[in-house]
């Protein structure tokens, strides 16, 4: 099948529905092609593994301000981003933060490596994080697959294998889907579909952008997406 049309539609939505995020740069600019710095995106990135974007905007204003570049992080005592981090969860990703911003600095020369598969070497840094920083700092087509995408995907095929079994084939998919120009708009637009259309509960089908392209829609059982295995 020609899944280019896909990537085309998402896209078009995306330029007009994006949500705005502190993390991403402005329409305008992404326009013109900038792309957002790296710490930035590897900081939200980290943020956002088990924590809502409505709760991390706070945090990740507080820890751009108070250091905005990763040599500046790096430089900062332990105690002083655990305390920064309070009420975030999860300490053992403050930890690290720390620790990857570290090796950054001393390894790297205080500059992010540019591929998944060297950013995938640092510390808290995995096959989520690392594809999407990878996609949307640097322009390298990875398939990002978070919760989202993956009931994105599973709707969008149709696919009655339960997780966690499906995700291989998920994944494949997803890398198909995931188009040479723009893969980090791609991500973030399967991330937005995924939160505000693409629901768990009650989908927006009938305002869906991808609608036409997606069999679970058209059978009209999105709900029944992702199936789970039973416990
Ligand atoms: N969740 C994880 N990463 C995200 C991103 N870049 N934008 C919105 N939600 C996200």
């Amino acid at each position: 099948a020609d899944l280019r049309p896909f990537a085309d539609h998402l896209l078009a939505w995306y330029d007009r529905h994006a949500r705005v995020l502190p993390w991403r740069v402005s329409p305008q600019d992404r326009a013109r092609g900038i792309r957002p710095a790296p710490y930035r995106v590897w900081l939200s990135e980290i943020m956002l593994q088990q924590t809502t974007v409505a709760a991390v905007k706070a945090y990740f204003a507080k820890f751009t301000a108070r250091w905005p570049h990763v040599a500046d992080l790096a430089a900062a005592p332990q105690p002083a981003v655990l305390g920064e981090w309070a009420g975030l969860g999860y300490y053992a990703r403050a930890r690290n933060l720390h620790a990857c911003a570290i090796r950054v600095s001393e390894e790297f020369g205080g500059a992010f490596p540019q591929t998944a598969a060297a950013l995938r070497t640092l510390p808290g840094i995995g096959d989520y994080t690392s594809a999407a920083i990878a996609a949307i700092a640097f322009d390298e087509p990875a398939a990002v697959v978070d919760g989202n995408v993956e009931r994105v995907v599973t709707r969008l095929f149709s696919i009655e294998t339960p997780l966690p079994q499906a995700r291989k084939d998920i994944r494949l998919r997803t890398a198909e889907l995931t188009p040479q120009e723009r893969p980090g708009d791609f991500a973030q637009a399967m991330m937005d579909l995924g939160a505000t259309i693409c629901t768990p509960k009650r989908p927006s089908c009938m305002v869906c952008p991808v609608r036409p392209m997606c069999r679970a829609s058209a059978e009209g059982r999105a709900e029944d997406f992702p199936v789970k295995k039973p416990k």
